[in-house]
């Protein structure tokens, strides 16, 4: 597994995680969903993201029983919904999420999204409150413009904000033009979601490109000079950026372990450059 650091904390966690978003919605799918991330945690996929949001608190269930008897062994990343932004409000989301889990601590607390509601000044005291009490490790926000990063860094005095999770993946290209240098140079990890480009799709944007496209050949002919699919290319490409994390979310192992074997190999700069062409970078984004 490839590692990469969090942050300037000294700790490192995988570069590959395992998202959880869907997860907890159908009971009949609860035990797959369990076996799948206890497989990907077995085969090194340690880092787990989730949120209170997922099925309202059902996908948190699920890691909290996939973790149970290796929580040790899993960092643990969860997030506080933009409506539960207030000060009282985030401390109760963490109590709750806690005890979902299972779990006596969170590895890393993110705010979801920014909040109209709440200023980010009372949901960092809470966040600052929860790392004193020991609840949460670290701490970080999602789907933060830099601005709004620096801001709840403020707000956090000397916690450190440590992470970003934003999308990241070929047809959302968008941290390229500012974010990765800001973060580089503040020690915040960017936690790259849907690296397929699946929630974007959900939101009516474009997401992984369809069978038969021409997007969708480039993919597949650059992935077959790697004995490689079109899935796995577009993964080695999002982790060509240093300091990054990505979190794709797989519910079968045949897909944990195509992902796995996404790792190992670097994509030549000829196949960089057929990349470019095809997905260049929306300046608009
Ligand atoms: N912070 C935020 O606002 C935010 C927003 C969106 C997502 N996220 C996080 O990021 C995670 C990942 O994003 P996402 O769930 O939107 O989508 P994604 O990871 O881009 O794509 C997931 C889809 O790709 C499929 N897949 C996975 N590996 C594959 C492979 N090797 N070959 C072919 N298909 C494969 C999955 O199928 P199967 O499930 O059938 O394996 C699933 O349908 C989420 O689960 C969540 O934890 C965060």
């Amino acid at each position: 597994m490839l590692y990469r650091k969090l942050g300037n904390t000294g700790v490192s966690i995988p570069a590959i995680g395992q998202g959880t978003w869907k997860f907890g919605e159908d009971k009949y799918k609860e035990k797959d969903e369990i076996e799948a991330l206890r497989f990907g945690i077995t085969n090194g996929l340690t880092l787990i993201d989730t949120a209170e949001e997922y099925g309202n608190g059902g996908a948190e269930k699920i890691v909290g029983q996939a973790v149970q008897d290796v929580r040790n062994n899993v960092f643990l990343v969860t997030k506080v919904s933009a409506k539960n932004c207030s000060y009282e409000g985030v401390l109760r989301s963490a109590e709750a999420s806690l005890e979902r889990l299972k779990t006596s601590h969170i590895d890393l607390y993110l705010q979801h999204w920014p909040s109209q509601q709440y200023d980010v000044s009372e949901t960092m005291e809470a966040m600052v409150e929860l790392v004193n009490k020991g609840l949460v490790k670290y701490v970080g926000v999602s789907n933060f413009s830099t601005d709004l990063m620096q801001e709840a860094q403020y707000h956090l005095g000397s916690v450190p904000l440590i992470c970003n999770q934003v999308a990241y993946h070929l047809n959302d290209r968008h941290i390229e033009t500012e974010f990765l240098s800001f973060a580089k140079k503040n020690g915040v990890t960017i936690m790259g979601y849907s690296p397929f480009g699946y929630a974007p799709h959900v939101f009516g944007m474009k997401g992984f490109p369809e069978v038969e496209s021409q997007e969708r050949h480039v993919l597949e002919s650059i992935g077959a000079k790697y004995g490689k699919t079109a899935y796995q290319v577009a993964l080695n490409w999002v982790l060509r950026q240093e300091g990054l994390v990505t979190i794709p979310k797989a519910a079968n192992k045949e897909h944990i372990v195509d992902n796995l074997n996404a790792l190992g190999w670097d994509l030549q700069k000829d196949d960089l450059d057929q990349i470019e062409i095809n997905f260049p970078i929306d300046k608009k984004d």
